[in-house]
């Protein structure tokens, strides 16, 4: 048996960081994101961090509007309010979770449509159900797509197990892959029989959130294992699929780091610079 392919998520995703970058390097307008974060929680903090970071090195502004854990809706909203109605802003992202006083989806609900580049708004919910080209799509699951379409042109008839329901990655996911043609089935912590569910798929994307749980003996020969969680245990990183053991059985596998990861920032830039060029009615 050979060792499953590596999908190099950070090479891919810096292929599409120099795109953007030399799209951007073309506009006389840079586009602007703006980053949303409530309290301290410190992978969010890394996360913001890194999208920053990513955002500046390809041409862009990006400015993070950290706020204190026990804010309010109604401050939150306001904040909202004014960057909706900036029009030297051009995306708009609220770091999740957000603290436990707070209702998410009223939140996402105040981000104008076309500003909101996670995708999280129902608005964009409701596009993307409906297999609409006009669909802000979610980062990871555009990222996971685009790595899936680095080794398939045509994903019709595939067999995909999504696991996990969140509507950060599970969710979209499932509405992405069906708008491709991929019989799709979603498992969860309430799935019974999970590993025999899992073991009918060609593409397997993990996104529960506990470490290592996907075994390869839930894996079928030959199939495509994305891998979505970032785990840590002792201090090192991890995601929700057994690599070494995985990756003996799988066709195509993601690593963790290096995989969905750098992917997820990719699609966060793709996103914001349609976003820019929508609203500024430029074709770049
Ligand atoms: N928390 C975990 N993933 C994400 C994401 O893609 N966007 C936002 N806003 N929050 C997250």
């Amino acid at each position: 048996m050979v060792d499953a392919h590596i999908i190099d998520g950070k090479a891919l995703a810096a292929k599409i960081k120099e795109n953007i970058a030399r799209k951007i390097a073309t506009c006389p307008l840079k586009p602007n994101l703006a980053v949303i974060l409530v309290g301290n929680d410190e992978a969010s903090l890394i996360y913001d961090r890194s999208k920053q970071k990513a955002a500046q090195s390809v041409g862009m502004d990006c400015h993070i509007y950290h706020l204190d854990e026990n804010v309010s809706e109604r401050e939150l909203i306001e904040l909202i309010s004014q960057l909706n109605n900036d029009h030297h802003v051009h995306g708009i992202l609220v770091q999740l979770p957000l603290p436990k006083q707070i209702n998410s989806l009223r939140i996402l609900m105040h981000i104008s449509p076309e500003k909101d580049v996670d995708g999280f708004n129902p608005y964009n919910i409701g596009l993307l159900q409906a297999n609409s080209s006009q669909a802000i799509v979610p980062a990871t699951p555009k990222g996971i797509l685009y790595m899936l379409h680095s080794v398939y042109s045509d994903l019709t008839g595939k067999s995909a197990v999504i696991i996990g329901r969140s509507n950060i990655v599970g969710k979209p996911m499932t509405a992405l892959l069906l708008n491709h043609n991929c019989t799709v089935t979603v498992v969860h912590s309430k799935t019974q029989n999970i590993e025999d569910v899992v073991k009918q798929a060609d593409i397997v994307i993990a996104a529960c959130g506990k470490p290592k749980m996907i075994k390869a003996s839930w894996i079928k020969e030959g199939a495509f294992v994305v891998d979505v969680g970032i785990n840590r245990i002792d201090g090192k990183i991890c995601g929700d699929v057994d690599f070494d053991d995985v990756s003996k059985k799988a066709a195509y596998i993601t690593p963790v780091p290096g995989g969905v990861g750098p992917m997820t920032i990719a699609m966060l830039l793709e996103n914001t610079v349609a976003a820019f060029a929508q609203q500024n009615d430029l074709e770049i």
